[in-house]
């Protein structure tokens, strides 16, 4: 039987900023099963990024909750959700957040240094992961030099390279050309089938849509639809 890897009861967020508060997310209720790729669609504003936030422990929610593997990762205090983060989500942000001081591979071994591999362990394996992703040969450069599909790419080789049980990941396609952009999710669900990794993908990017198993619409702040795809073989 399945299991439930993300469960968000009645999520809340209302930004509040000095004289300004926006209610972003109004009651979600999202669950994520193991194994499962997950996509979030909806227009601009819709409360997606800040849903896969909460989902991260990045942010926190301002009621309900939000289970990840069993715990309710708003209870934990910030250092409790660095490690968590670090030892079970791999997060492509929809900015990537890259270091500029690092080469590619260099960013996209520092969650296998958090880890405990060695330097020549994680080289050697985030320039795999390059590869894999059409950039081995810019492994050394870095990414300030970098295009805005290949700085995505770079990015999403970091959240996917320590094998997390899951991987959240905002808009990864967003930059990419019609074929990087179907690399990118062969290897999401490669990487879905191989370690039963739970995957949430945050998109707009129609050409994707066929890679998921269910896709949530959210508008609003709410949840307005939700197809599951058929069983893919
Ligand atoms: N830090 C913040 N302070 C105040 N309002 C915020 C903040 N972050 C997001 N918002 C607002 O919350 C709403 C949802 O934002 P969010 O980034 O989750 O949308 P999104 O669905 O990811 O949009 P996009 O597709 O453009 O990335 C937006 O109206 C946004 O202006
Ligand atoms: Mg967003």
């Amino acid at each position: 039987m399945s299991q439930e890897t993300i469960v968000c009861k009645q999520v809340k967020k209302i930004y509040k900023s000095p004289g300004v508060t926006f209610e972003a997310l109004k009651e979600v209720n999202v669950s994520v099963q193991e194994n499962e790729l997950l996509m979030l669609v909806g227009p601009s504003g819709a409360g997606k990024t800040t849903l896969l936030s909460i989902m991260a422990g990045i942010l926190s929610q301002t009621e309900g909750e939000c289970l990840v593997l069993g715990n309710p990762v708003h209870a934990m205090s910030q250092e409790e959700k660095t490690v968590f983060r670090g030892k079970n989500i791999g997060f492509v942000f929809q900015s990537f957040n890259l270091i500029p001081s690092l080469t590619a591979w260099e960013n996209v071994s520092i969650p296998l240094l958090i880890h405990g591999a060695s330097k020549q362990e994680a080289k050697s394996r985030s320039i795999e992961m390059l590869q894999s992703l059409g950039l081995g040969d810019r492994a050394e450069e870095y990414p300030t030099r970098f295009s805005g599909g290949q700085m995505q790419r770079v990015s999403i080789a970091r959240g996917c390279v320590h094998r997390p049980k899951i991987i959240l990941c905002d808009e990864p396609t967003s930059f990419l050309d019609h074929e990087n952009g179907e690399n990118v999710m062969q290897l999401l669900k490669k990487i879905q089938e191989k370690d039963r990794c739970t995957q949430v993908i945050v998109t707009h990017d129609p050409r994707i849509f066929d890679f998921a198993d269910r896709i949530i619409e959210i508008n609003d702040g709410v949840v307005k639809n939700e197809k599951r795809n058929q069983q893919q073989t």
